[in-house]
Protein backbone atom coordinates (compact mmCIF):
# COMPACT_ATOMS: atom_id res chain seq x y z
CA UNK A 1 0.00 0.00 0.00
CA UNK A 2 1.68 3.84 -1.03
CA UNK A 3 1.61 6.03 1.72
CA UNK A 4 -1.33 8.21 -0.17
CA UNK A 5 -3.37 5.37 0.90
CA UNK A 6 -2.28 5.28 4.59
CA UNK A 7 -4.32 6.66 7.42
CA UNK A 8 -2.42 9.35 8.81
CA UNK A 9 -2.13 8.98 12.54
CA UNK A 10 -1.23 11.23 15.31
CA UNK A 11 -0.18 9.09 18.89
CA UNK A 12 -0.58 11.02 22.31
CA UNK A 13 1.56 9.13 24.91
CA UNK A 14 2.41 10.28 28.23
CA UNK A 15 5.13 7.14 29.45
CA UNK A 16 6.83 3.72 28.60
CA UNK A 17 5.19 3.74 25.26
CA UNK A 18 4.48 0.00 24.93
CA UNK A 19 0.76 0.21 23.34
CA UNK A 20 2.82 2.28 20.77
CA UNK A 21 5.48 -0.53 20.41
CA UNK A 22 2.57 -2.67 19.56
CA UNK A 23 1.25 -0.24 16.80
CA UNK A 24 4.61 0.70 15.40
CA UNK A 25 5.37 -3.22 15.17
CA UNK A 26 1.87 -3.86 13.40
CA UNK A 27 2.64 -0.82 11.15
CA UNK A 28 6.20 -2.18 10.25
CA UNK A 29 3.98 -5.52 9.27
CA UNK A 30 0.62 -4.42 7.39
CA UNK A 31 -1.54 -2.05 9.31
CA UNK A 32 -2.17 0.78 6.87
CA UNK A 33 -1.29 3.86 9.13
CA UNK A 34 1.52 6.26 8.93
CA UNK A 35 2.09 7.45 12.56
CA UNK A 36 3.07 11.52 11.45
CA UNK A 37 4.06 12.43 14.97
CA UNK A 38 4.18 10.95 18.46
CA UNK A 39 4.15 13.42 20.60
CA UNK A 40 4.98 13.46 24.81
CA UNK A 41 3.55 15.53 27.58
CA UNK A 42 6.59 14.83 29.68
CA UNK A 43 10.33 14.86 28.70
CA UNK A 44 12.36 11.77 29.00
CA UNK A 45 9.62 8.92 28.72
CA UNK A 46 10.78 6.06 27.30
CA UNK A 47 7.86 6.05 24.49
CA UNK A 48 9.66 8.92 22.45
CA UNK A 49 13.08 7.20 22.45
CA UNK A 50 10.38 4.21 20.84
CA UNK A 51 9.32 6.54 18.47
CA UNK A 52 13.01 8.23 17.72
CA UNK A 53 14.69 4.20 16.97
CA UNK A 54 11.49 3.77 14.32
CA UNK A 55 12.24 6.87 12.53
CA UNK A 56 9.14 8.79 14.00
CA UNK A 57 8.66 12.59 14.80
CA UNK A 58 8.77 13.15 17.82
CA UNK A 59 7.67 16.71 19.72
CA UNK A 60 7.67 17.34 23.44
CA UNK A 61 4.80 19.79 24.86
CA UNK A 62 4.81 19.72 28.53
CA UNK A 63 1.90 20.38 30.28
CA UNK A 64 4.01 22.25 32.84
CA UNK A 65 4.68 25.19 31.17
CA UNK A 66 1.44 26.14 30.60
CA UNK A 67 -0.90 27.96 33.65
CA UNK A 68 -4.20 26.07 32.91
CA UNK A 69 -5.78 23.33 31.01
CA UNK A 70 -7.38 25.21 28.74
CA UNK A 71 -4.28 26.79 27.39
CA UNK A 72 -2.00 24.08 27.13
CA UNK A 73 -4.87 21.95 25.19
CA UNK A 74 -4.77 24.95 23.12
CA UNK A 75 -1.42 24.63 22.26
CA UNK A 76 -1.65 20.28 21.84
CA UNK A 77 -4.28 21.05 18.86
CA UNK A 78 -2.03 23.34 17.20
CA UNK A 79 1.10 21.10 17.47
CA UNK A 80 -1.65 18.07 16.11
CA UNK A 81 -2.81 19.65 13.99
CA UNK A 82 0.22 20.60 11.92
CA UNK A 83 0.45 17.14 11.35
CA UNK A 84 -2.89 16.51 9.84
CA UNK A 85 -4.00 13.40 11.06
CA UNK A 86 -7.05 11.73 10.60
CA UNK A 87 -7.32 9.97 13.75
CA UNK A 88 -5.74 10.58 16.95
CA UNK A 89 -4.42 7.53 19.20
CA UNK A 90 -4.16 8.14 23.09
CA UNK A 91 -1.64 5.29 24.03
CA UNK A 92 -1.49 5.92 27.70
CA UNK A 93 -1.85 9.50 27.38
CA UNK A 94 -2.12 10.66 31.20
CA UNK A 95 -4.47 14.07 30.48
CA UNK A 96 -7.71 14.83 31.04
CA UNK A 97 -8.87 16.27 28.02
CA UNK A 98 -11.12 19.58 27.63
CA UNK A 99 -14.47 19.63 26.10
CA UNK A 100 -12.91 22.07 23.10
CA UNK A 101 -10.02 19.81 22.44
CA UNK A 102 -12.51 16.37 22.38
CA UNK A 103 -14.86 18.31 19.96
CA UNK A 104 -12.69 19.38 18.15
CA UNK A 105 -11.61 15.95 17.10
CA UNK A 106 -14.48 14.60 17.49
CA UNK A 107 -15.07 11.01 15.56
CA UNK A 108 -11.47 11.03 15.52
CA UNK A 109 -9.94 9.59 18.67
CA UNK A 110 -9.23 6.22 20.34
CA UNK A 111 -7.93 5.48 23.79
CA UNK A 112 -7.03 2.64 25.60
CA UNK A 113 -8.16 1.83 29.40
CA UNK A 114 -6.93 -1.16 31.74
CA UNK A 115 -10.32 -2.14 32.56
CA UNK A 116 -13.58 -3.24 31.35
CA UNK A 117 -15.23 -0.64 30.98
CA UNK A 118 -17.43 0.80 32.34
CA UNK A 119 -16.89 -0.79 35.51
CA UNK A 120 -13.39 1.28 36.50
CA UNK A 121 -13.04 4.47 35.22
CA UNK A 122 -10.30 5.98 36.17
CA UNK A 123 -6.33 5.46 37.96
CA UNK A 124 -5.09 2.67 40.08
CA UNK A 125 -7.58 -0.15 38.00
CA UNK A 126 -5.40 -3.44 38.53
CA UNK A 127 -5.67 -2.78 42.06
CA UNK A 128 -9.84 -1.73 42.58
CA UNK A 129 -10.36 -4.99 39.89
CA UNK A 130 -8.38 -7.17 43.53
CA UNK A 131 -10.07 -5.14 45.52
CA UNK A 132 -13.81 -5.82 44.88
CA UNK A 133 -12.45 -9.57 44.41
CA UNK A 134 -13.64 -9.81 40.09
CA UNK A 135 -13.51 -13.09 38.54
CA UNK A 136 -12.79 -11.27 35.28
CA UNK A 137 -10.74 -7.89 34.23
CA UNK A 138 -9.10 -6.69 31.46
CA UNK A 139 -8.79 -3.66 28.72
CA UNK A 140 -10.85 -1.50 26.57
CA UNK A 141 -10.38 0.56 23.39
CA UNK A 142 -12.73 3.91 22.93
CA UNK A 143 -13.85 6.52 21.13
CA UNK A 144 -13.28 9.57 23.06
CA UNK A 145 -15.53 11.99 24.37
CA UNK A 146 -16.44 14.37 26.89
CA UNK A 147 -17.02 12.21 30.00
CA UNK A 148 -14.06 10.91 30.79
CA UNK A 149 -12.95 7.33 30.01
CA UNK A 150 -17.02 7.09 29.27
CA UNK A 151 -17.39 7.58 25.53
CA UNK A 152 -18.69 4.24 23.19
CA UNK A 153 -16.25 1.00 23.61
CA UNK A 154 -15.68 -0.78 20.69
CA UNK A 155 -13.76 -4.01 21.83
CA UNK A 156 -12.43 -5.21 24.95
CA UNK A 157 -10.18 -8.35 26.00
CA UNK A 158 -10.62 -10.04 29.24
CA UNK A 159 -8.08 -11.94 30.88
CA UNK A 160 -9.00 -14.41 33.98
CA UNK A 161 -8.03 -12.78 37.97
CA UNK A 162 -6.12 -15.57 39.09
CA UNK A 163 -5.72 -16.04 42.96
CA UNK A 164 -2.08 -15.46 43.31
CA UNK A 165 -2.34 -11.87 41.09
CA UNK A 166 -1.00 -8.80 42.41
CA UNK A 167 -1.70 -5.61 40.31
CA UNK A 168 1.84 -6.16 38.58
CA UNK A 169 1.21 -9.33 37.60
CA UNK A 170 -2.52 -8.28 36.41
CA UNK A 171 -1.38 -5.42 34.72
CA UNK A 172 1.65 -7.35 32.52
CA UNK A 173 -1.40 -9.68 31.71
CA UNK A 174 -3.79 -6.92 30.77
CA UNK A 175 -1.30 -5.17 28.57
CA UNK A 176 -0.46 -8.44 26.66
CA UNK A 177 -4.15 -7.97 25.52
CA UNK A 178 -4.04 -4.08 25.01
CA UNK A 179 -1.16 -4.90 22.72
CA UNK A 180 -3.71 -7.02 20.42
CA UNK A 181 -6.87 -5.18 20.37
CA UNK A 182 -5.18 -1.51 20.27
CA UNK A 183 -3.47 -3.02 16.37
CA UNK A 184 -7.06 -4.08 15.46
CA UNK A 185 -9.14 -1.39 16.21
CA UNK A 186 -6.75 1.27 14.74
CA UNK A 187 -6.79 -1.05 11.50
CA UNK A 188 -10.58 -1.23 11.95
CA UNK A 189 -11.02 2.42 11.76
CA UNK A 190 -8.03 3.06 8.82
CA UNK A 191 -9.85 0.67 6.66
CA UNK A 192 -13.47 2.31 7.51
CA UNK A 193 -15.35 -0.61 8.90
CA UNK A 194 -15.36 1.71 12.09
CA UNK A 195 -16.39 5.06 12.94
CA UNK A 196 -19.06 6.74 15.33
CA UNK A 197 -22.02 8.42 14.67
CA UNK A 198 -23.29 12.10 15.36
CA UNK A 199 -25.19 10.42 18.13
CA UNK A 200 -22.03 8.89 19.91
CA UNK A 201 -22.62 5.17 19.08
CA UNK A 202 -19.64 3.32 17.32
CA UNK A 203 -20.97 1.82 13.81
CA UNK A 204 -19.10 -1.10 12.41
CA UNK A 205 -19.35 -2.46 9.07
CA UNK A 206 -22.36 0.05 8.58
CA UNK A 207 -24.44 -0.96 11.46
CA UNK A 208 -24.44 0.54 15.27
CA UNK A 209 -22.44 -1.64 17.64
CA UNK A 210 -25.02 -2.69 20.40
CA UNK A 211 -22.09 -3.54 22.25
CA UNK A 212 -18.42 -4.14 22.09
CA UNK A 213 -16.42 -6.82 20.33
CA UNK A 214 -15.67 -9.24 23.40
CA UNK A 215 -12.75 -11.27 23.42
CA UNK A 216 -13.11 -13.65 26.30
CA UNK A 217 -9.57 -14.76 27.85
CA UNK A 218 -9.27 -17.91 25.97
CA UNK A 219 -10.02 -16.30 22.65
CA UNK A 220 -7.10 -15.72 20.03
CA UNK A 221 -7.31 -11.56 18.62
CA UNK A 222 -6.83 -10.89 15.21
C1 LIG B 1 -1.75 1.17 29.58
O1 LIG B 1 -2.03 0.13 30.50
C2 LIG B 1 -3.01 1.94 29.25
O2 LIG B 1 -4.15 1.13 29.20
C3 LIG B 1 -3.06 2.90 30.39
O3 LIG B 1 -1.74 3.31 30.59
C4 LIG B 1 -0.88 2.24 30.23
C5 LIG B 1 0.16 2.79 29.27
O4 LIG B 1 1.11 1.81 28.99
N1 LIG B 1 -3.93 4.02 30.10
C6 LIG B 1 -4.68 4.60 31.01
O5 LIG B 1 -4.70 4.27 32.17
C7 LIG B 1 -5.53 5.74 30.47
N2 LIG B 1 -6.53 6.11 31.42
P1 LIG B 1 2.16 2.02 27.81
O6 LIG B 1 2.73 3.44 27.99
O7 LIG B 1 3.20 0.97 28.06
O8 LIG B 1 1.44 1.86 26.52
Amino acid sequence: MNSASKLPVVVLISGNGSNLQAIIEATEENLPIEIRAVIGNLPDIIGLQRAKLAGIETAILSHKTFPDRESYDHALMKLIDSYAPDLLVLAGFMRILTPGFVRHYAGRVLNIHPSLLPKYTGLNTHQRVLDAQDRLHGASIHFVTEDLDGGPVVVQAQVRVETDDNAESLAARVLQKEHLIYPLAIRWFAEKRLSMDEKGKVVMDGKRLEKPVVFAPQDSIG
